[in-house]
């Protein structure tokens, strides 16, 4: 069935999918927005009940290779039909946008499938496996008047919009240096992550790639060092792997004006609170400038405030506390709800690509013991 056809029978006509505003949306009488999910295992655990309480969002499909999983999801959040694999999905009951929640790997072919077949994507995290497959998803999209977006979602959190604000103001003054970090002791229970083009960059150094890049511009060249710590792996029902993807990455990011950053991450690293953002006092985050520095509280992905630390006699004050009803599992709800709204999401694709590339960009600087140039950029302040 041709996309044309589909919304001719569903009613559901372009037009009406991307209104320009909410008075649109209301000449539309309610007329939600069909999303497929696709990768039933742990994050769509948090990503459907994300879903499910959107009013603009209806959840018709969901879909996995251990069909099991899809059933089970199905079951546990009301969702009319499960599928076995994408063909199926795609050839099964009508939807505007899918749901990449796949093995990294996956997401590649499995977001362009979805374009080919007419469907706006929504992709965890990396959109692709390289950046020019991402690159050709993001021109596929836009020759068929698509979108494609891609994970993290930090960009919407009040305390980047907060950290922003600071430097754009010149609060911090003149901007030098910057730090991010995030691990953990690794996941356990898939092997992707610790396979070719897994790795604890876009699993986990993603979310500082992407805060760092937006909150001091693009990254003009990538100098990196990365290991793997732990050879061998135990995962759940499969026994010991043998690693082979990154699972320790140091990474220096050279922004215009000088700026240096630097990102840490891995899958190697004890974490007192169990991984549990919320628990976290400690920052995990900074940026240092000559009249004063930020510290991000937690983890970007779910931050617990900024310290703004601008004076010599002062303590650090404690500032953008409140979450604003950012939840970092919001991505796919938030830019499937823009479709609807004609509101422009903040996370923009050319910036997921920008940081996909950086992903690349440090693994070649590792294996050549070089600095690498980027080609990509993005628009810049972001907000
Ligand atoms: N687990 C989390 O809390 C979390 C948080 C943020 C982001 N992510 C990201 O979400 C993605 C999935 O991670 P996860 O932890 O949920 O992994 P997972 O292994 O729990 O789930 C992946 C699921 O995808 C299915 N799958 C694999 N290939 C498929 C295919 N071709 N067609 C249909 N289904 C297929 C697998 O059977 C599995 O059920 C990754 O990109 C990860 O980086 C995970």
């Amino acid at each position: 069935m041709t996309r044309d056809v589909f919304l001719k029978q569903m009613g559901l006509a372009t037009a009406a999918v991307l209104v320009g505003s909410l008075d649109g949306l209301a000449a539309t009488n309610k007329k939600k927005l069909k999303v497929a999910l696709i990768g039933c295992g742990s994050v769509s655990g948090s990503y459907l009940p994300h879903l499910k309480r959107s009013n603009l969002i209806e959840v018709v499909s969901v879909c996995d290779i251990i069909f099991e999983r899809a059933l089970s999801r199905a079951e546990e959040f009301k969702i009319p039909n499960a599928y076995r694999n994408i063909d199926e999905m795609l050839a099964g009951f009508p939807f505007d946008m899918m749901i990449t929640t796949t093995d990294m790997q996956e997401h590649g072919w499995i977001n362009k499938k979805g374009l080919l077949a007419g469907k706006h994507v929504w992709s965890e995290k990396p959109m692709a496996n390289t950046y020019a497959e991402g690159k050709a998803l993001a021109d596929l999209a836009k020759s068929k008047n698509l979108h494609i977006w891609g994970a993290p979602a930090v960009v919407n959190s009040p305390q980047f919009a907060f950290m922003n604000k600071c430097i754009q103001e010149g609060k911090l003054g003149r901007v030098a240096s910057a730090h991010g970090q995030y691990g953990h002791t690794g996941p356990t229970w898939s092997s992707f992550f610790y396979e070719e083009n897994g790795g604890s960059m876009p699993d986990l150094g993603v979310y500082n790639m992407a805060t760092l890049t937006g909150l001091l511009g693009p990254a003009r060249s990538i100098m990196a060092m990365t290991s793997i710590v732990n050879p061998e792996r135990t995962i759940d029902g499969k026994g010991k792997i043998n690693v082979v993807a990154e699972d320790n990455a140091h990474v220096l990011l050279e922004h215009d004006k000088g700026i240096i950053s630097h990102i840490m991450c891995g899958f190697n690293f004890f974490d007192p609170h169990g991984h549990q953002a919320h628990n976290q006092k400690l920052h995990s985050l900074q940026i240092f400038g000559d009249k004063a520095n930020v510290r991000l509280v937690g983890y970007d992905w779910e931050t617990n405030g900024v310290y703004l630390d601008n004076s010599e006699t002062e303590p650090a004050q404690l500032l953008s506390t409140e979450s604003g009803g950012y939840e970092w599992k919001e991505g796919a709800t938030v830019t499937g709800e823009s479709l609807l709204t004609g509101i422009k999401p903040k996370i923009t694709t050319e910036h997921v690509l920008h940081v996909l590339e950086i992903i690349e960009a440090a693994r070649l600087s590792s294996a050549t013991g070089k600095k690498i140039s980027m080609k990509s950029t993005f628009t810049w302040p972001m907000m």
